[in-house]
């Protein structure tokens, strides 16, 4: 029989066509609404193939049922929704998404910074909502962008590649990061800080580091309390970095100014988010790496894992 790939969204059919020749490909009829608990269950005690979604949660009592499971293919770079360590023990192979999507997310993480910080969805709503009587000199005036310091946590490739953006802008570059990154340093200039110190210092405090146990609600009630008031934070990486009640403490009283965020501890959020009350808080449902050229390569690169791993050779971006 055909090795037995089953994708946990509905994908176009274009990118996995071409697959069905080789193997027997199955996948969750919707692309808005995530796998249910037991489909997912039930597929994965008979694919030998995983194409994943960062909402679905692969943990151990999950792969449990993993008969002929391979190789989990996630569609993204962070792969916190998966336990690699339980998968690693049933010698499941797991296969991330990294570089195809990094200026992607770059352009998306310094547009939600310029947008924050030049409040271009308050305005853009302010003149759909007809507000726009007058002309006033402080009318949605903002921050500067230009020659501040922002402080990147999590100096990864996508870290780099934001780094590269507020160089243009003629920032200056402080990170912080599990390790010293040489390349960034010399390149561009940029100082390793410790965290409180990158804390105190940035204008603009930027999240890109990935979640793990170590990064879970790093920033939390102590580490906007030593932020300058001015500061904006950026969280274009995981929602459970960040202690949400904390953040919205923080803007609510003005300890800092204003938050863009492209995650959120718990995904979807609704419309009665207490985070979405405060004006200065800028919102994206998560689309870092979601353009059309982007989203693409991501799948590209997830059925070629696939392809490389059921055929016994070793996968582009195995996660570890
Ligand atoms: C998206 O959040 C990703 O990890 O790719
Ligand atoms: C992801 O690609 C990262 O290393 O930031």
């Amino acid at each position: 029989a055909k090795p037995y790939i089953y994708i946990t969204r509905r994908l176009p059919e274009k990118v996995w066509k071409e697959l069905k020749r080789d193997y027997e490909i199955g996948m969750w009829p919707s692309e808005e609404e995530p796998v249910d608990a037991s489909t997912l269950k039930y597929e994965i005690s008979r694919a030998d193939a995983l194409l994943t979604m960062l909402t679905d949660r692969i943990d151990a009592d999950l792969l449990k049922n993993a008969e002929n499971l391979q190789v989990i293919a996630n569609l993204a770079v962070g792969y916190d929704n998966i336990d690699i360590e339980a998968a690693k023990a049933k010698g499941i192979t797991v296969t991330n998404t990294p570089d195809v999507l990094t200026e992607t997310t770059a352009d998306l993480t310094f547009s939600l910074l310029m947008a924050t910080a030049r409040r271009i969805v308050e305005a853009n709503q302010f003149i759909k909502q007809g507000g726009w009587k007058n002309w006033a000199p402080f009318l949605l005036a903002g921050s500067d962008v230009h020659h501040k310091t922002i402080g990147i946590v999590g100096m990864g490739r996508i870290g780099a590649a934001v780094a590269r953006r507020a160089k243009g802008f003629s920032m200056d570059i402080v990170y912080h990061n599990r390790s010293r990154r040489m390349e960034v340093e010399k390149d561009l200039g940029a100082r390793y800080l410790e965290f409180d110190e990158l804390l105190k210092t940035a204008d603009f405090v930027v999240c890109l580091a990935p979640l793990t146990t170590n990064t879970k609600y790093m920033f939390n009630k102590e580490s906007f309390a030593q932020m300058k008031s001015t500061a904006i934070f950026i969280n274009a990486s995981r929602g459970k970095n960040v202690d949400e009640n904390a953040l919205f403490e923080a803007l609510a009283n003005e300890q800092i100014a204003a938050a863009g965020l492209d995650v959120f501890e718990i995904e979807p959020i609704d419309n009665n988010h207490p985070l979405l009350t405060l004006s200065q808080v800028t919102c994206l449902p998560h689309i870092g790496s979601a353009t059309m050229e982007t989203r693409e390569q991501m799948i590209e690169l997830c059925l070629e894992n696939i392809k490389l791993v059921l055929n016994h050779r070793r996968p582009l971006t195995p996660v570890s």
